[in-house]
Parts: C-alpha cells; sequence; structure tokens
C-alpha cells in the first residue's frame, strides 16, 4: 500500500481526518452529486462524517478512500478502490473531481489514468471496471479515453465499463 500516488499535476492521496470538511462540502453539493444520482445532494451532517465514513476510512488497511489534490496540496476531489476481489482479480474504481469549475481540463483523465495505475500495478489485479451512470457522458467519455470497454449494463441501468490488464499493457 502507497499512501501517495504521484501524477504531473496530481496528487492522490489517503483521506485524512481534516477532509472530512472538504467531503462533507463535496457530498451535499448538487452540482457535483448530480451526475451520480444525487441531485439534491447527500444531505449530510458532520456527526455522519465522523460516525459512519471515518472509522471505515481510518480503519481500512489499504487505504482506499483516496483524495485528489493539485501538486501543491489543494484538495480538488476524491477516488476510491472498491469491490477488491483477490480471487477474481479485480478492484472498482470511482472517482469525482469536486471543484466544478476545473471540469474539462483533463485532470479527470488524469486521476482515472493514476488510479488504473496503480490498481495494476500496485494491488496487481488482471481487471478494473467502472459502473457509470448512462447519462454521465463526461465520466463515460474519460473512461473510454483510458480504453475501457462496455461490456453491459448493472441491475441499476448504469453502464459495465471494464480494462483488462492485456490491453492496459499494450496501450502504456
Ligand atoms: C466525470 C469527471 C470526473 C470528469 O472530470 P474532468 O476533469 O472534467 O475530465 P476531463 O477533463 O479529463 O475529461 C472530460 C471529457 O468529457 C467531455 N465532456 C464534458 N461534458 C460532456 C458532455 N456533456 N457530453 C459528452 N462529453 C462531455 C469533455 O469534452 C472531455 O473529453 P475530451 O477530453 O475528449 O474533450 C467530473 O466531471 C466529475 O467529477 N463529475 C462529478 C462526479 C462524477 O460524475 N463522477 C463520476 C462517477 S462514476
Amino acid at each position: 500500500m502507497r499512501d501517495i500516488i504521484q501524477g504531473k499535476r496530481l496528487l492522490i492521496r489517503r483521506v485524512q481526518e481534516h477532509d472530512l470538511d472538504y467531503l462533507l462540502k463535496w457530498w451535499n453539493d448538487s452540482q457535483v452529486m448530480a451526475s451520480v444520482g444525487f441531485p439534491d445532494g447527500l444531505s449530510l451532517s458532520m456527526k455522519d462524517m465522523e460516525t459512519k465514513y471515518w472509522p471505515q476510512w481510518r480503519d481500512d488497511p489499504e487505504g482506499f478512500q483516496r483524495i485528489i489534490c493539485l501538486n501543491d496540496g489543494t484538495p480538488i476531489g476524491e477516488a476510491n478502490f472498491h469491490n477488491y476481489y483477490i480471487e477474481e482479480s479485480s478492484v472498482q474504481i470511482g472517482l469525482k473531481i469536486c471543484l466544478p469549475e476545473l471540469w474539462n481540463q483533463g485532470l479527470g483523465t488524469e486521476a482515472l489514468q493514476m488510479m488504473i495505475h496503480y490498481a495494476f500495478e500496485v494491488l496487481k489485479v488482471d481487471r478494473v471496471y467502472v459502473n457509470p451512470a448512462k447519462t454521465n457522458h463526461p465520466v463515460i467519455r474519460i473512461n473510454e479515453k483510458c480504453c475501457f470497454r462496455t461490456i453491459g449494463e448493472t441491475e441499476g441501468g448504469g453502464l459495465l465499463m471494464e480494462l483488462k490488464r492485456e490491453l492496459w499493457e499494450k496501450k502504456i
């Protein structure tokens, strides 16, 4: 497990307790959360963050909940790994750039590439996947730019998109 993933313009680091303020603001933000199915935000309180979320993240030896920062340390979003199954050699990636004024500058694509690299090189999985809503065109676009292919739909009506190690190794 590495606490920091370093990229060109970004670093993605393990979440820390002082990040709860940012996450609370972002998760309650209707603009950030609309495309993931919460047009009014999540309406969470700091108590929710401290009692429901922080204990899991703090105690997770893998450090799978992460904060995306600019290289100067400014937090701009979150990324996470979930559904990590060693037997299936796969992991799911989620990410958000939570400052809308930074959208469409290539930061989401860079963050996704960093998470993919970590999944294949550090977690050593053979397959990564993402579950975007069919209407979330920006995230579908960044997934395609990172060579994910749509292989089906999820029960909730989203897309199931995957990237296998063999293809990723050919493309890098
Ligand atoms: C999805 C998200 C991570 C993208 O981040 P970003 O920094 O804007 O991504 P990039 O700038 O690297 O790429 C965005 C791409 O989407 C394209 N795009 C933007 N709006 C679009 C639209 N309405 N339809 C089609 N493509 C669109 C951009 O043109 C760009 O593609 P290009 O580089 O080929 O021009 C960001 O918008 C976000 O966090 N949204 C809110 C949360 C979310 O939806 N997370 C994903 C959960 S599955």
